[in-house]
């Protein structure tokens, strides 16, 4: 569900992937030891669900 469903089905997604699958392979090579640095906190919204902040270390 993440990129939506129906007809507003997210119209960026193909390149969305495209840019995930080059991007976090790199960022796991570059940064093997990333970890999260507390829980992630989700934003209190109803549309975008999505996280506030996450914090990481490395
Ligand atoms: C990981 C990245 C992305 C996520 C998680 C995401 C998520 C979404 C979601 C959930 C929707 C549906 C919203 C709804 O139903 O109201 C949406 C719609 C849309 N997204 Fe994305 N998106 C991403 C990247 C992109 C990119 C890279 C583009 C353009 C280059 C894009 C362009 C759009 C557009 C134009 C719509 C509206 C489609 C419509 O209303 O018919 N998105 N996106």
């Amino acid at each position: 569900m993440s990129f939506g469903a129906g007809i507003h089905f997210c119209i960026g997604a193909p390149l969305a992937r495209l840019e995930m699958e080059i991007a976090l392979p790199l960022l796991f090579e570059r940064l093997p030891k990333l970890t999260l640095a507390s829980p992630p906190r989700c934003r209190d919204t109803y549309h975008f669900h999505g996280l506030e902040r996450l914090d990481v270390g490395f």
